[in-house]
């Protein structure tokens, strides 16, 4: 890998010049780090397999992990997918632009690195000015997986972006916090019924609004068995994983509360840097803790607070965190990657007997 200068523009400084120098590189066959609703993207012309090799490069992300492409109008979706069946027409219509990545047969224009082999692309449509005026300036569909390096949670800050890709991306368009925190939801609509690949966002109940009916598939919460096959590549890989043991903690509210205060105080004991991740209405239960990070009031604060604060984690040296999950109210998404954050590190408190 080439090691470049990182150049960072400012979009809310100066908006057609940050547009205009994105596009420019894209155009050039180079990368650019993107705002999206979701979280930044690292993105390369999606036609062009020398560029997308790139990505990989600079991620440091195994090959046969298939990339999302992005369009900016419906109509660039022309030539990419051999059909858009009713279902998905219907979801395009629901949720584009918007955090709703749909997988759908692809065509011979689309190039393998893209879809490391598979048959299917996903496509989506962010819901972010900078990012669609970039991809229309561009005239090109563009492959962006997160920009992050493989193995770190994926970025909602720039500077995160800056911080993981330095030295490896020639352009960085800084546009702020990313409003939605975690990656879009995939779904699959090659077959029957629709079936989420990766939680986001968008909710399966969502979904299954719009197209009557969904599935969401088992590896989603669970371990991928060795051997198993994979729907969504992605999801085989222990992704978001923090320095600190990250320990999922679910169950009765009171009785979770308890055992992380015991959790707390023997990990302080021990000498251990400790913080206790939860939502705002556990602060009651938590009075004397010294480090405590609350992620929000629902599923929206959770996922626009989660990866920022793990990262944090990792800046600030914490040792151990323990996460005060609430399943109900922090929804599929959060939930799917702290399981991943902890390493399937999950404790399930049940109530005491009296
Ligand atoms: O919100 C997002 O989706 C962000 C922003 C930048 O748009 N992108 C993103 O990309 O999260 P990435 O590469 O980090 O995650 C893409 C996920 C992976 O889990 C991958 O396996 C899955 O989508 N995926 C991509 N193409 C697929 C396909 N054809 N079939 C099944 N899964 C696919
Ligand atoms: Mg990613």
């Amino acid at each position: 890998m080439m090691k470049c200068a990182t150049r960072t523009v400012f979009a809310n400084k100066d908006f057609d010049g940050a547009i205009r120098d994105g596009a420019d590189e894209l155009k050039k066959g180079g990368l650019v780090v993107f705002p999206t609703e979701t979280v930044y993207g690292l993105g390369a012309n999606a036609l062009s397999p020398e560029a997308v090799k790139n990505i990989f490069f600079a991620k440091g992300r195994p090959q046969d992990n298939p990339l999302i492409v992005h369009i900016a109008e419906q109509g660039q979706l022309d030539g990419l997918v051999t059909e858009v069946n009713d279902m998905a027409c219907a979801l395009m219509d629901a949720f584009w632009p918007g955090p709703l990545s749909i997988v759908m047969k692809k065509t011979d224009v689309i190039p393998p690195e893209v879809s490391a082999g598979l048959e299917t692309v996903a496509v989506r449509m962010p819901d972010n000015d900078i990012a669609r005026g970039i991809i229309a300036l561009a005239g090109v569909p563009v492959a962006a997986p997160s920009a992050n390096t493989s193995g770190k949670p994926s970025p909602t800050l720039a500077m995160h972006a800056y911080e993981d890709l330095c030295g490896r991306v020639p352009l960085i368009i800084d546009g702020g916090p990313c409003r939605v925190g975690v990656e879009s939801t995939v779904v699959d609509m090659t077959g029957e019924v629709p079936l989420v690949l990766r939680p986001g966002d968008i909710t399966p109940e969502m979904i299954a609004q719009v197209a009557g009916d969904v599935r969401v598939h088992p590896s989603i919460m669970g371990e991928v068995e060795a051997g198993e096959v994979c729907a969504s590549p992605g999801m085989k890989y222990k992704h978001y994983s923090p320095e600190a043991k990250v320990t999922v903690l679910t169950g009765d509210k009171k009785e979770v509360a308890k055992t992380v205060n015991t959790m707390y105080h023997n990990g302080r004991t021990q000498g251990k840097k400790t913080a206790v991740l939860c939502l705002d209405d556990c602060a009651e239960l938590y009075p004397d803790i010294k480090y405590i990070v609350f992620l929000g009031k629902d599923a929206h604060g959770a996922e626009a607070a989660l990866f920022r604060v793990l990262r944090e984690m990792d800046d600030q040296n914490f040792e151990a965190v323990l996460f005060h999950a609430q399943e109900e109210k922090m929804g599929l998404a959060v939930m799917n990657r702290i399981i991943r954050a902890a390493g399937h590190e999950i404790i399930s408190v049940k109530e005491e007997k009296v």
